[in-house]
């Protein structure tokens, strides 16, 4: 265990505790509306094996009138297109690289087996397409693809790689559900940036950044800054995904009100739950309804979270800003509902529970061996998973296919992202404690601390030794600096 440099948390909390003044006195007087329309990426279906293109470049993206940031898009400039799936079919996609360099396309919250799976050994050259055909079993749910070369991680996704999957199925169809794509059932990635004088600082961490991660004060919403977006005055369903490096928010409505939650990352909840709040850890999603009958507009605001809530003063608080204004455009005609009821989600029995096969991780961010990695100029090396830095040599674990897996997670210093690939796992304990009702989905990413976390999940798919699955931390920083493993499924 260790603390980070006193003067250096004190300096942020000095510097968030004023932006957090200077925005509170802002919004006393009201905020000005929003500037720019929302991005919405366009959306491919891969209905009837239809084959979806989609090609990785270099690009210019205005984020700030004509100022031009150096980024990396995917058909376009940052980000990329949405990719809608549909179970029980299959879905053909190709992901060329004109990058000038190697990267990879890992597909978050898919259930394919690794050698799909896009992980670290699945490297796509400069010039070569990397073609897929993903076999859809999963049920319902948001998703989303992003870059996972070693140690390349956070810098690609920084510079603009990454586009959802929606995956459709049979109840997702039924479902009296907002669904119309970019009307009433609207992509929102979060993702917070540096700019200096409106261009994207380019991606340099410092030894700092790579122990807090690399966080922004500006936020981005599909490529979009101080957005807002026109919706029909009824319900108004959110696909959120915190695609950020590093940053954790906590989401609110501009004026308090509830917000129904219908789905995590793999899933929908059993039954909407009402809200007030929401965090979120990057690589989570969770879906949401916003009742906008009766309203003219309202915001969606978040709490940009610091590295070190322990050490926020309690005179200080985080800063709030604004992620999406939406506001009500009569002529769009309202459709679908809140549903009663979403999903049947069946757990696991007691016996089976106690059947499961138990493995435990900590993630490690020791001393010694940080000060050691930054002394060597080596990232690589400075965090752990139960005490070793990823090796791509080195199997992790080796899980039986179709046997129930009970993992036991804890972390040390900052609360931490823990994401599994090639699953989605119900969460028995979390930091300790029972998981809030609103927890009790199927998810793959989920907040680990000191205190235990205990996930449980079959795998259904294999992931040979020439290319396993990953476990690990996503926060980008620490996920390319070593807090990462590997396992086999057979
Ligand atoms: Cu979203 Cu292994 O990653
Ligand atoms: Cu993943
Ligand atoms: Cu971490």
């Amino acid at each position: 265990m260790q603390t980070k440099s006193m003067s250096q948390g004190l300096r942020n909390t000095i510097f968030l505790g004023i932006a957090g003044v200077f925005l509170w006195a802002c919004s006393q007087t009201g905020e000005p509306p929003a500037q720019n329309p929302l991005h919405i990426p366009p959306l491919l279906d891969t209905k009837g094996g239809q084959g979806v293109e989609l090609t990785l470049r270099r690009a210019t993206h205005t984020f700030y009138p004509d100022i031009e940031s150096q980024t990396m898009g995917i058909n376009g400039s940052y980000l990329g297109p949405t990719v809608r799936l549909h179970q029980g079919s299959t879905a053909n996609v190709s992901f060329m690289n004109e990058l000038g360099e190697p990267t990879t396309i890992h597909g978050h919250g898919l259930h394919v087996r690794g050698g799909i799976d896009g992980g670290p050994q699945l490297a796509i050259e400069s010039g070569e397409a990397w073609r897929i055909a993903i076999p859809v079993a999963q049920q319902a749910g948001t998703s989303w693809y992003h870059p996972h070369l070693m140690g390349k991680t956070a810098e690609h996704v920084y510079k603009g790689l990454a586009g959802l999957y929606i995956i459709e199925d049979e109840n997702s169809k039924r479902l009296d559900l907002p669904k119309r794509y970019g009307v009433d059932d609207l992509p929102v990635v979060i993702q917070d940036r540096r700019f200096s004088d409106g261009k994207l600082l380019d991606y340099e961490p410092t030894p700092q950044d790579m122990m807090d991660g690399y966080r922004g004060d500006t936020l981005v919403v599909n490529g979009t800054i101080d957005p807002f977006v026109e919706v029909p005055e009824g319900w108004v369903r959110l696909r959120l995904l915190n695609g950020s490096n590093a940053r954790f928010y906590t989401f609110s409505l501009g004026d308090g009100e509830v917000i129904y939650k219908i789905a995590t990352e793999g899933g929908f909840l059993k039954a909407p739950i009402a809200i007030t709040a929401l965090t979120m850890a990057p690589g989570e999603r969770n879906e949401v309804l916003v009742d906008m009958r009766g309203r003219n507009e309202i915001s969606l605001n978040a709490e940009l979270l610091s590295a070190d809530p322990e050490d926020q003063l309690p005179i200080f608080k985080n800063p709030v800003r604004r992620v999406l204004e939406l506001r009500v455009d009569p002529e769009l005609d309202p459709g679908g509902s809140l549903p009663e009821e979403l999903n049947t989600i069946a757990g696991f029995s007691e016996e089976e529970i106690d059947g499961a096969k138990k493995r435990s991780f900590y993630l490690g961010m020791d001393d010694d061996q940080i000060e050691k990695a930054v002394a060597s100029h080596d990232h690589h090396n400075m965090f752990t998973v139960n005490g070793k830095s990823m090796d791509l040599t080195r199997i992790d674990e080796r899980v039986a296919l179709g046997e129930l897996e009970r993992w036991t997670l804890t972390a040390e210093m900052m609360p931490h992202p823990f994401h599994v690939h090639g699953v989605s796992f119900l969460i028995l304990e979390h930091h300790g404690r029972e998981p809030a009702e609103a927890d009790r989905g199927w998810k793959d990413t989920v907040v680990i601390s000191e205190e235990p976390t205990t996930v449980l999940m079959r795998f259904h798919h294999e992931a040979t030794e020439q290319t396993p699955y990953m476990y690990h931390c996503h926060i980008l920083e620490h996920e390319d600096g070593g807090m990462m493993g590997q396992f086999t499924v057979q």
